[in-house]
């Protein structure tokens, strides 16, 4: 796992797909560019978001709030007292940690062994086996099951009440080691919290105290009033945005899995207050349907109902991904009552209620949120799309098959040599394609490892121009996946990979 972890980031870096910060300088911890390519996918994944989201539903609008709000916007969504992160230092080797992350890790181990047994059991009984019944009876699975969730239920009550030298002693008693130098010397706990501050005006004394916005979801609520009137929206309705946020977030390791600074893709859908759980499993639901179109594979997706709620929230669950380091949270998706829009009404004085023509009434409506990570969507599609394959000659090749609609390049087109004409007819062929959609033009090395290079980019289609197209005006067109080719007409190739590639 770890090995191919490492693969897909140095595949990332060589083939132009994303470069950590500032490399010249060595770089910044969690801190990473977007390259040629990235941009590319990322953009894609952005858009086929907003496209589903946005222009496939005729009730749900976009906006583009700003980075910086005004700061009591951060009290009164509760991000100035609550958005903290439970710390521990191990003494020994100064490394720093999230407590809730050591316990939670310590809980996916006694998790994957309740599930090695279920796998020995089923391999054991076969077509038989009733795994609800053995998940129900079977000693040590019953036992892995139910330390795992008093644990998680001790280590809950422990952050909620602020107890948090019981965190403590729960990471003592469980003999949770630090991951990278087994030592067990730890500190006391303590909550950090993970907004950035930075400053706005120029002047000491009339210099005003900003956040770099946590996530997105705030410019929605505090605009909801204005989207509402000006669109002349009724509800059920929902605001889409997407872009950058910013958490200082202590344990930032796993590439992009999780960075400082990030990107999500949020929607709030405004519902009448009691309909809120129909919203909720229809989000759900459509938010899971969305990640499957892309066709990385049913098994790589699960939801994760949370049993302990934020305190605004009254259901909630998270989308995770088979990332390569395991299944982890890949989109939220929250009932968020009307904390949200309650709070910046107490603060701001202002009231943000619906007027229902209907009732000539207002009220204030419930929320429904889908929150995906941008960078997180990008990782998913990116490590399940790299392969090695090893061919029927026995050689190997790697092939980074991801979904065409997202792939940064959609074709390639290959003169077959570079002399006698061909090289004028593919770039012909690339000047007509490109109004529709990125092409790449290659002339360099023979076509067998032109064909191998943008295999490793990802790019779907690949365009031969050999001497038979100067006369009868047909080309190869090789697919990536398959690697099989056919012969087509020059004047067929744009309806022939629009139909891949389009959204
Ligand atoms: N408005 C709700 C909200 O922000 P969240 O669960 O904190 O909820 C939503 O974040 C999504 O944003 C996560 O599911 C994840 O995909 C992404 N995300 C959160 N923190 C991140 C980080 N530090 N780096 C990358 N993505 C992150």
């Amino acid at each position: 796992t770890r090995r191919f972890f490492k693969n897909v980031v140095s595949h990332a870096k060589e083939y132009g797909y994303i470069f950590p910060s500032s490399e010249i300088y060595d770089g910044l911890s969690a801190v990473y560019d977007y390259a040629q390519n990235g941009v590319e996918l990322k953009r894609n994944i952005r858009e086929y978001w907003w496209k589903s989201m946005v222009q496939m539903h005729e009730n749900i609008v976009g906006i583009d709030a700003s980075i910086f709000m005004h700061p009591t916007t951060w009290k009164a969504s509760g991000h100035v007292d609550a958005f903290n992160d439970p710390l521990i230092d191990n003494k020994d080797s100064k490394k720093r940690y999230r407590a809730d992350v050591l316990i939670e890790d310590y809980c996916e181990k006694l998790f994957q062994k309740a599930q090695k047994e279920i796998e020995k059991a089923r391999t054991r009984f076969g077509e038989a086996f009733d795994e609800e019944q053995f998940v129900a009876t079977n000693p040590r699975v019953v036992e892995y099951l139910a330390k795992k969730k008093e644990i998680l239920e001790r280590m809950a009550k422990g952050l909620d009440t602020g107890d948090l030298a019981d965190v403590k002693a729960l990471i003592e008693e469980l003999g949770i080691a630090d991951p990278e130098t087994g030592s067990k010397n730890w500190t006391d706990v303590r909550q950090f919290n993970l907004m950035f501050g930075t400053k706005l005006g120029a002047s000491a004394d009339t210099a005003m105290d900003l956040y770099l916005r946590p996530e997105t979801a705030q410019g929605i609520f505090v605009n909801f009033l204005n989207v509402q009137k000006t669109g002349r929206l009724k509800i059920p309705f929902g605001i889409a945005q997407t872009g950058k946020a910013f958490r200082n977030e202590i344990v930032a390791r796993q590439f992009i899995f999780r960075m400082r600074e990030f990107e999500q893709m949020e929607m709030q859908f405004f519902v009448k207050p009691g309909e809120e759980m129909k919203y909720y499993e229809y989000w759900k639901e459509t938010r899971l349907k969305w990640h499957l179109s892309l066709g990385l594979g049913k098994e790589n997706y699960r939801y994760h109902d949370h049993e302990k709620l934020a305190h605004y929230a009254n259901a909630a669950t998270d989308i995770e991904f088979n990332f390569p380091f395991g299944f982890k949270e890949l989109e939220g998706i929250h009932s968020r009552t009307d904390f949200d829009l309650k709070a910046h009404e107490e603060h701001s004085g202002r009231k943000l209620q619906f007027f229902d023509n209907d009732t000539n009434s207002s009220y204030t409506p419930f929320v429904v949120e889908t929150s995906v990570g941008l960078d997180r969507m990008f990782l998913s599609v990116f490590s399940k799309s790299l392969q090695e394959e090893t061919l029927e000659d026995g050689s190997t090749r790697t092939v980074l098959k991801l979904p065409a609609v997202l792939a940064p390049t959609k074709a390639a087109v290959l003169p077959l040599v570079k002399k006698d004409g061909l090289p004028e007819l593919a770039q012909e062929i690339m000047n007509d394609l490109k109004w529709d959609f990125n092409v790449a033009y290659d002339e360099k090395d023979t076509v067998g490892r032109r064909y191998r290079r943008q295999d490793a980019l990802g790019t779907p289609f690949c365009i031969t121009v050999d001497h038979q197209s100067l006369e009868d005006k047909t080309v190869t067109i090789r697919h990536r996946d398959s690697m099989k080719q056919d012969r087509v007409a020059i004047a067929e190739l744009r309806n022939l990979i629009n139909n891949e590639v389009s959204m």
